[in-house]
């Protein structure tokens, strides 16, 4: 059993979706930790340890935490790491709506979510990639789904993440990607399916 060291109900729904069956895992609310993590750091790679070391020193249990960030080439890489607090001066309506600002008239749209998978197993850390590549859109589109998901469509898709049902945006997710090299680290190095 793992814990996954994550607050965000979307994102353990999304990982409980990828593992149902396959490896028992809770979030932090069900192993009884109430505690948010702060995420300070420039990269995804030092939060993302840095959640998964802060759980693993309270519990001494084996455990993956993740962090995400939407990378916009217009951008130079924007909002990155800072995904969460794009909009943190208040100025916008939304991280969504200062992203449509920042990229008006832009015509290069591309853009690409990273996500960062680290695991704490038997006290050592390994980390693990996903990404997924796609566009931004001019306007969010559908409801479903979290965060930039109305205003990203992935490579070989029509809609946005924000317009398909879980499984569908499980298909070509950057959590789904990372998720799945943590499962096949598992199983070869553990030999845990
Ligand atoms: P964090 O990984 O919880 O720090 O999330 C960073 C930001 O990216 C937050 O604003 C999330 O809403 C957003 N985000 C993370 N994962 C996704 C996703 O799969 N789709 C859309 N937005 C996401």
């Amino acid at each position: 059993m793992l814990i996954f060291a994550s607050n965000n109900e979307n994102k353990v729904k999304e990982v409980n979706a990828l593992l149902h069956g396959i490896m028992e895992v809770i979030s932090l609310k069900e192993a009884g930790i109430m505690q948010d993590i702060p995420e300070p750091f420039l990269t995804l790679e030092e939060n993302a340890t840095t959640k998964s070391a802060t759980i693993y020193q309270l519990t001494g249990r084996d455990c993956f935490s993740e962090d995400t960030g939407l990378e916009v080439q217009a951008l130079d890489g924007r909002p990155g790491v800072k995904s969460a607090r794009y909009n943190e001066e208040g100025v916008f309506g939304s991280n969504i709506d200062k992203l449509l600002f920042e990229l008006k008239n832009k015509p290069n749209r591309s853009a690409r979510f990273r996500t960062v998978i680290s695991l704490i197993m038997n006290g050592k850390e390994f980390q693990f990639e996903g990404i997924c590549n796609g566009q931004i859109t001019e306007a969010p589109k559908g409801h479903g789904g979290f965060g930039y998901d109305p205003v990203f469509i992935p490579d070989g898709a029509k809609v946005t993440f924000g317009e398909m049902e879980m499984d569908e945006k499980n298909q070509y997710s950057h959590r789904k990607k990372a998720v799945a090299q943590l499962l096949n680290f598992l199983k070869t190095t553990y030999g845990k399916n």
